[in-house]
């Protein structure tokens, strides 16, 4: 942290609190200050001189050169960024939807710059990505990123002046594979959309660290879900989410998305803070809705803009934008652990209900939890076609609560937490006949995808238990997905497992 020399450059990495080591400063989120940075040095040793904001003026005195930075926006000290050295840029352009030209450049090494062009495309869609979307504009005539190979974060979101691992700008078809590809993609977009959700509102202290962090998280996520195959990166984001948040939240790690106490700010950087955090803003979207989540997110950035703001401040905008009440979803900002849902089906006179049971377990010293609001996507289908509960939205606030599905004449296949709309575990038992039909038949991709896991898993465990398991009926039920699948992109003039340039007689 701070200021660093590494392979003859000299750089900054700011947050959470480096500033500090650089200079005598209060150093903390929510002191905010307008920098003006005059840099001075051997103009062969470092032939570039960046900061934050605008270059103003520079000039040269005999081996040496200096450059005047101006930032006009107020920022925080861990948003402050200075890098010197001998790179060489990438230069595009991009006009903002009010018709303001802002200079874009990309600095490598010398050699790296032809494998800068996905990184700069993923730059600009992420630009018009956040107008579209979110009505947000940059905001100055620069925007720059660094990618230096020593950094040890992935990257990071210096006001103007993005500074980034190698790792996520770098790539060309020889060197990266598709993972990689989207990888640049997606760290791009996070950096560039703190320029609102962290910069322009940033934190009033650390503790607040999910305001910026899941925040954007949530708005990187949908900005590669459109950007490719929605579904496809639900998946994805629900697969990291389990493997590294659900263990973090059943250990002796487990913490809310908003600690009470920590000793070092750079260890709560968790998949909780980040990923968790993200669920909890896309749970408020899918409770919102569209329009009004839209509306929301905007009283928020007008509100606090040039703030130093709260995740209370966030919620409480989503309250009043969204005209609903999210006292007991405040829940999910206090407590740690993954909730727990027990469904049971059940049926008077040919209707059927669903009964849910909510617990959330004990963590490290909070051993009493209280069930959170949260929606809970779902639909059932009549395997002979001759009934349906179409898309439905419940939203759950109780221990217990029965939710009535409709009449159908047998047991109808559920299809449940659509889109993983809540980060929970379910507890519910299925048939191998009732998962096999909605791998074939659920509308919704997400919850087919976990119909045949569960399918596939249910059926191994079977099987190292010793009892009967039907191979065939997964089999068979792999063989009716490939069949009802259609392809993703069927316009797209590439094959969709190759991003980068490729001749027509490639083969994938
Ligand atoms: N603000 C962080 C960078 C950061 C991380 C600073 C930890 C200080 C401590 C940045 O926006 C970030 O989250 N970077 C991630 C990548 C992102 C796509 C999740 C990183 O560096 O891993
Ligand atoms: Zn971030």
């Amino acid at each position: 942290m701070g200021l660093y020399a590494s392979n003859n450059m000299l750089c900054t990495q700011c947050e959470a609190e480096g500033f500090r080591r650089i200079t005598f400063h209060p150093d903390r989120p929510d002191v905010l200050s307008r920098y003006k940075v005059r840099m001075a040095g051997d103009k062969t040793l470092f032939p570039i001189l960046l900061s934050n904001g605008n270059c103003i003026a520079a000039g040269e005195e005999g081996n040496n050169h200096w450059a005047l930075w101006e930032d006009p926006w107020p920022k925080p000290s861990y948003l402050f960024a200075l890098v010197a050295g001998d790179l060489v840029v990438n230069r595009d352009e991009f006009v903002t939807l009010s018709g303001r030209k802002v200079e874009l450049g990309i600095w490598v090494r010398e050699g790296d710059v032809e494998r800068t062009g996905h990184a700069m495309k993923a730059l600009k869609d992420s630009m018009a990505w956040d107008e579209r979307v979110y009505g947000r504009e940059y905001d100055l005539d620069l925007f720059n990123i660094v990618a230096v190979s020593d950094f040890n974060m992935g990257a990071m979101e210096n006001k103007g002046l993005n500074i980034f691992n190698t790792r996520y700008i770098l790539a060309d078809p020889d060197t990266a594979t598709d993972l990689d590809y989207d990888g640049v993609e997606g760290v791009v977009a996070h950096e560039y959309f703190h320029n609102w959700s962290g910069n322009r509102v940033t934190c009033r202290d650390w503790f607040q660290l999910s305001l910026k962090e899941g925040f954007t998280v949530f708005r990187d996520q949908n900005f590669s879900a459109d950007m490719g195959s929605p579904p496809v990166k639900r998946i994805e984001d629900v697969r990291l989410l389990r493997a590294a948040q659900f263990p973090e939240d059943a250990g002796p790690l487990a913490h809310p998305i908003r600690p009470d106490s920590y000793q070092e700010i750079s260890n709560f950087y968790t998949a909780t803070v980040y990923n968790k955090g993200a669920e909890i803003i896309r749970m408020m979207a899918t409770l919102l809705g569209p329009e009004r989540f839209r509306k929301g997110t905007d009283l928020y950035f007008d509100r606090h803009d040039g703030e130093a703001a709260t995740c209370e401040d966030f919620v409480r905008a989503m309250e009043e934008g969204g005209g609903i009440d999210l006292t007991q979803f405040r829940r999910w900002y206090e407590q740690a652990g993954t909730p727990r849902l027990k469904l049971s089906l059940g049926e008077a006179d040919g209707e059927w209900f669903l009964d849910v049971a909510q617990t959330v377990p004990p963590t490290p010293g909070q051993p009493d939890k209280r069930p959170a609001m949260m929606p809970l996507r779902l639909a059932a289908f009549a395997m002979d076609g001759s009934a349906q509960l179409p898309d439905t939205l419940a939203v759950l606030s109780g221990a217990t609560q029965r939710i009535s599905l409709g009449r159908f004449a047998a047991r109808p296949a559920l299809s449940v937490n659509r889109g993983f709309s809540a980060p929970v575990i379910i507890d519910f038992e299925r048939a191998p006949g009732e998962l096999a039909w909605l791998a074939a038949h659920d509308d919704d991709p997400f919850a087919r995808y976990e119909a045949l896991q569960q399918l596939m898993l249910d059926t191994l465990v079977a099987a190292v238990s010793g009892e009967k398991a039907d191979a065939g009926a997964v089999i068979d039920a792999i063989g009716r997905t490939i069949a009802a699948a259609r392809p993703i992109r069927p316009s797209s003039p590439k094959p969709y497992c190759c991003r980068a340039r490729l001749s027509s007689a490639t083969r994938c």
